[in-house]
């Protein structure tokens, strides 16, 4: 539904929002988002409602109406202190599902059921207990981007900002790691740890190629390249730095290189860019099209109907929630 204000008025209303964000939203754009990021401001007041958003949102939503923002980890870590009554998780089902996991009282609210991730998809409850069989006694480590089913069948989740300090935390020579195979990889290439993967990909960033990667170094001078470890081997390779969506922001913000190219999802720049002018950010990137299902107006909807709220069988949850709350206690 769209908000009851006049567009004037929620011109008025936001003006400040769009000083903030008017390198990166084209000034024609703004009179169709203004009046949704008034009433969704509105909104969460009346609801008690935090908005948590992940840095791949557009920054309509990341800069304009958000109040946490963050990779995975941060989000599953400040969900935890949030004491309002209702929580939106701009961003996809699973980080959903954890916020819930955390929050077991609190509504929690998705504003598209159908944001997925290529990741949770892979894997199954099922697939973890044939690789239990198969490497009895090793433990399994499971990415936050899986179903609660999926987690509960784990030992610990991690992140891609913590994972080799979750392997190395459970003090064993073998791990298994699940699903990401080339975070995986990532993984096993700093820990002495062995790692057995699993081989699902994230469909947006398992597209990117090294070769695509030296071209770009080869069309600018003086190019700085930073991946997100979901890349393939190759991407990493010829990459200055790899990292979480929350560690390319921060290496970003306190390196300050001249040019830069962030590997990962194309919002991830536009966030940085709004807060960064003297970087010239280089964007060949790749669209996530699951994170792409949250927009200004289904925020606006799921505050105003309260759904569609995230649910999850309690005894599922029960073991799911040991597997995250462990990796947050590191
Ligand atoms: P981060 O935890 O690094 O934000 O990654 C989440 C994700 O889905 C990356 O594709
Ligand atoms: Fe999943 Fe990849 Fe989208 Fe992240 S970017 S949500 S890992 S499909």
């Amino acid at each position: 539904m769209r908000p009851n204000i006049d567009t004037k008025a929620a011109l008025a209303a936001t003006a400040q929002f769009y000083e903030h964000v008017k390198t990166v939203i084209p000034d024609v754009e703004w009179p169709v988002h203004a009046p949704y990021v008034a009433a969704i401001n509105q909104l969460k007041k009346e609801r008690n409602a935090v908005i948590l958003a992940h840095n791949y949102m557009t920054p309509e939503i990341f800069h304009c109406v958000a109040d946490i923002t963050g990779d995975s980890l941060a989000l599953a870590r400040k969900a935890v202190d949030t004491d309002a009554d209702v929580i939106v998780l701009a961003g996809v089902h699973f980080m959903a599902e954890t916020a819930k996991l955390l929050n077991p009282d609190k509504t929690v609210l998705i504003p598209d059921e159908r944001a997925g991730c290529s990741l949770a998809d892979s894997i199954t409850a099922a697939d973890i207990r044939a690789m239990r069989e198969k490497h009895p006694g090793v433990p399994v480590v499971t990415y936050v981007n899986t179903s609660a089913e999926v987690k509960a069948e784990s030992d610990i989740c991690c992140t891609s900002g913590n994972a080799v300090q979750v392997v190395e935390s459970l003090g064993v020579d073998e791990v298994i790691f699940l699903p990401d195979e080339y975070l995986a990889n990532y993984v096993a290439r700093q820990t002495d740890v062995r790692i057995i993967a699993w081989k699902g990909h994230c469909e947006v960033h398992e597209r990117f190629t090294g070769a695509e990667l030296e071209q770009y170094r080869c069309n600018y001078d003086d190019l700085t390249i930073i991946a997100h470890p979901e890349c393939p081997p190759d991407v990493l390779d010829t990459a200055d730095f790899v990292g979480s969506t929350a560690q390319m922001q921060s290496y970003v913000q306190k390196q300050r290189p001249r040019r830069v190219m962030m590997v990962t999802e194309c919002s991830m720049s536009d966030n940085v860019a709004a807060d960064i002018q003297d970087v010239e950010f280089i964007r060949p990137c790749n669209l996530c099209p699951h994170m792409k299902r949250i927009t200004l107006a289904k925020i606006y909807d799921a505050l105003d109907t309260l759904e569609p709220c995230v649910e999850i069988d309690p005894g599922i949850a029960v073991k799911a929630r040991r597997a995250v709350e462990r990796m947050i206690a590191i």
